[in-house]
């Protein structure tokens, strides 16, 4: 069986979806959302950087809804909830990305909305992507090898400046004064999806937590530099690297931390992992790198993939907000087919 998908925007994400759809043994995009008035009647597939596909892109909405699609695979940059609950009351399920749609961050009310569209329309939602999402997934498969766990985190160390998204840069705080008292409520603000992580691994490993914190420290920029997309002034943030801590019993037990850097040149100059690193204290203490073969990941790649994946089980799913521990265990399907690549 193939399900029908229906895929929201074609970005850095989006595309990359696309383009993992194309040649996926169990789903058919039939259709695809665009948010750009200059992306509408435009080929999908060439929007996503390969051969035409047939099929164009639209912004009617109810078009895209009298497909039937079984699922619509949502990654806009930012979320518009009427749309969301729209999709879900109509009856189809949703993939995302946006890891907060699935937990409380964007505020009680909006969850409450979400929960009640996937009930009324017998629909489910999941959120995923490389991190948080599947990296903490490898986490949790590490854990099954030790008899006790006192501490389990999964960091994200990345120079970030090939991601040329100077919106969700600014939005976090990169070029303001590194003392600037409003940055870490932004980058806070960031890292909710964090926040919603560390709940998700704290069910799955049955662990009580007391309170969630957050620690962040900056570096500045050494000298002014021109990235192509944005600048950064010599002396403002150019990266972060900090920790969100679920606490029990007065001891941080699960972190998800970060090395965010754009450039190299700034103070202080953490060193990059560049890719995920997995690290369990406890009997035995365990260390697990996710890392590239070849100079970097494609972010873009590791981010849809996850989510594009896991489709089948999520329409099998029961209703409401799944999250990764109520689904089978999800794998790649393109290693007969590969068609998918640009
Ligand atoms: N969990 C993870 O691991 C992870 C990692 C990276 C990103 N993400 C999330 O994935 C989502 C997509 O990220 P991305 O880097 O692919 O985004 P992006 O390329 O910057 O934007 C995606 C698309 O959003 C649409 N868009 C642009 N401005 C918008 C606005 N103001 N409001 C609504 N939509 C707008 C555009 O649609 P058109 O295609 O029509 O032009 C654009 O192509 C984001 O929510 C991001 O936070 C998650």
């Amino acid at each position: 069986m193939r399900f029908r998908v229906v895929q929201w925007t074609t970005g850095k994400t989006g595309s990359a979806a696309v383009r993992g759809m194309v040649g996926h043994p169990a789903l058919e995009l039939v259709g695809c959302y665009a948010y750009s008035p200059g992306k509408v009647g435009e080929d999908v597939g060439v929007l996503a950087g390969i051969a035409p596909i047939g099929v164009r892109a639209t912004d009617d909405i109810d078009a895209l809804l009298a497909l039937r699609p079984d699922c619509v695979s949502y990654m806009p940059f930012r979320p518009d909830f009427d749309h969301v609950v729209r999709i879900l009351e109509s009856g189809v399920n949703l993939v995302t990305t946006m890891y907060m749609l699935a937990g409380t961050g964007y505020g009680d009310d909006v969850h409450a909305r979400i929960v009640d569209a996937a009930q009324r329309g017998r629909s489910s939602l999941y959120a995923s992507g490389i991190y948080p999402g599947h990296a903490n997934m490898v986490a949790l498969a590490v854990s099954a090898m030790c008899t006790r766990i006192d501490c389990i985190s999964v960091l994200e160390s990345l120079d970030m400046s090939g991601y040329a998204n100077e919106a969700m840069f600014r939005a976090m705080g990169v070029d303001r004064e590194v003392d600037d008292p409003e940055v870490p409520a932004f980058i806070e603000g960031a890292c909710g999806s964090f926040k919603d992580q560390i709940g998700v691994m704290a069910r799955a490993l049955e662990v009580e937590l007391d309170a969630v914190r957050f620690d962040v420290e900056f570096g500045a920029a050494n000298r002014t530099t021109d990235f192509g997309f944005m600048t950064i002034q010599e002396g403002r943030i150019a990266g972060f690297k900090g920790t969100v801590s679920g606490v029990s019993g007065g001891r941080a037990v699960i972190q998800c931390r970060f090395v965010w850097k754009v450039g190299h040149d700034m103070t202080p100059n953490w060193p990059v992992e560049d890719g995920y690193v997995v690290e369990i204290e406890g009997e035995p203490g365990v260390r697990c790198r996710l890392e590239p073969i070849g100079p970097h990941f494609d972010g873009a790649v590791t981010t849809a993939m996850p989510v594009v994946n896991a489709i089948p089980s999520v329409c099998a799913a029961p209703p409401g907000i799944v999250n990764r521990m109520d689904l089978p265990f999800v794998k790649g399907a393109h290693l007969l087919t590969g068609l998918g690549r640009a």
